[in-house]
């Protein structure tokens, strides 16, 4: 029978004590979504989801519209079609509305009376301006994007002041990676500090998504900018830059994923973990299926000069001729996600998180409705934050959010050993499954 076991540690911590583990095989209902009841005054908020008619928003709307069916959702986008396609799924409560991020006046529009307004309209890569952000600061409307961009999210960080004074409560960087994955490491060093005395030495992020992770083309191309950027990473509290998609390192992701090569990249959540948490050395990897796309994606790194990889119309070009050939793989390689974050600690001992999923385009709507099930519940201050910030998302609600992200996980454990993760338990007689 399937089983969700939780099991609390009495020697840490509450909310750090949490480790969920999630039995894949038979796990038959990885779809149904918990109810949530909403303070009386925001349960009937109106959240619109900007990109909602895309892979990320559509699939955050479903996820909302499942958490609390009764949210006024809109669907914002420019393909009316579309918008009516994805309304259609969400209930009635739901509506479309005709918006684009870049005309000023239409995006002020359709803020009219919202309560919530989630970005999911990228790409974030090269956008020039925080044009939603802006227009939610003006309206006093609390914000969420799903940005994955360093640069981006660190200009809207620079807002804060504009949103402090408007009272609004945002967050950049709120998905599944970035996100989650911030939040599972500010509970791993929030574990650590509360277990012993021990200094903070390094975190890791590892990423694996196989194939496109569902991805169309115009954000497949944005993913592959990140191949013309230097990694930005620390060691030791110094900031280096390294080759994208070098360094590899073989990372077992734990059941129902195994062991996956994971490559460096450029991530935002690598700045913000160092510069918010004060973790030293921090790095960012990520790994895709099958084999052949790592490689290809090293040789472009190799094979293309930095300024082709950094030109968004020529990388698109590469993109939509292998289109095809992505789709034709996607079909046989599934989506599955992992995320797995690892922290060092100067008495020797290293605590990891791992949270699996069968589908991203599932789990990205799932977390990210989280963090806004978190925003409308109250738990983010004035301001602009990241997920991994105490004003972001509250202490006491980080168990909240990751316990609702995780729903329809393979495999969700925080704050265990490593060898206690390893892709077969029966291998090394380890009972977190009775
Ligand atoms: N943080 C995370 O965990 C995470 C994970 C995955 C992806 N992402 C990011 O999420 C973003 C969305 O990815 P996706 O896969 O959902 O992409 P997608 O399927 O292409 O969806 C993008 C949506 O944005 C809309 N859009 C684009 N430009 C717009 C504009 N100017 N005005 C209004 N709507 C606009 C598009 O609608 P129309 O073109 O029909 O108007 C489309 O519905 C990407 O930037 C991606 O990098 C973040």
């Amino acid at each position: 029978m399937a089983r969700f076991c939780l099991q609390l540690n009495a020697g840490i911590g509450r909310n750090l004590a949490m480790a969920f583990a999630a039995d894949t095989g038979e796990r038959k209902n990885s779809r149904k979504i918990e109810r949530v009841e909403l303070p009386e005054k925001v349960r009937n908020s109106r959240v619109l989801i900007l990109g909602g008619t895309g892979r990320v928003g559509g699939s955050t709307a479903l996820a909302l519209s499942k958490f609390c069916p009764d949210l006024r959702i809109i669907v914002g986008g420019r393909n009316r079609d579309k918008g009516a396609a994805m309304v259609t799924k969400l209930g009635n409560s739901a509506e479309f509305s005709e918006v684009d991020i870049n005309d000023s006046k239409s995006l002020q529009e359709t803020l009219k009376d919202v309560d919530l307004v989630i970005h999911t309209a990228g790409p974030f890569q090269q956008a020039e301006k925080c044009t939603v952000l802006e227009a939610a600061i003006r309206n006093q409307t609390a914000y969420l994007d799903v940005c994955d961009d360093t640069s981006y999210a660190w200009r809207a960080k620079s807002y804060m002041n504009q949103a402090l004074d408007a009272n609004v409560p945002a967050i950049t960087t709120g998905g599944i990676y970035p996100g989650v994955s911030n939040v599972m490491a500010a509970e791993l060093v929030r574990a650590a500090k509360t277990e012993s005395k021990a200094e903070l030495e390094r975190l890791r992020f590892y990423y694996y998504t196989a194939g496109s992770g569902g991805a169309g083309p115009t954000i497949l191309s944005t993913s592959f900018l990140l191949l013309g950027e230097e990694v930005v990473a620390y060691n030791k509290g110094e900031k280096i830059k390294l080759k994208p998609y070098s360094g590899m390192l073989n990372i077992d992701f734990g059941q129902g994923i195994g062991k996956q090569d994971c490559f460096l990249l450029n991530l935002p959540e690598v700045r913000s973990i160092h510069e918010v948490l004060g973790v030293p050395t921090v790095s960012a990897r990520f790994g895709t299926a099958p084999f052949f796309w790592n490689w290809g994606m090293a040789a472009m790194t190799y094979l293309l000069p930095a300024e082709t990889l950094r030109d968004r119309s020529k990388v698109q070009q590469l993109v939509q001729l292998f289109d095809p050939l992505v789709r034709a793989v996607d079909g046989v390689i599934g989506e599955k996600v992992s995320m797995r974050v690892d922290l060092d600690c100067s008495d020797g001992k290293t605590r990891i998180g791992i949270f699996s999923h069968k589908r991203l385009s599932e789990s990205v709507g799932i977390s990210t409705a989280a963090f806004a099930l978190a925003i409308l519940e109250g738990s983010t201050q004035p301001g602009v934050w990241f997920p991994e910030e105490p004003e972001g998302i509250a202490i006491e609600a980080r168990e909240t959010l990751l316990s609702r992200a995780a729903q329809g996980t393979i495999n969700f454990i925080m704050n265990k050993a490593p060898w206690m993760v390893e892709t077969d338990p029966k291998e090394i007689g380890f009972g977190i499954y009775s």
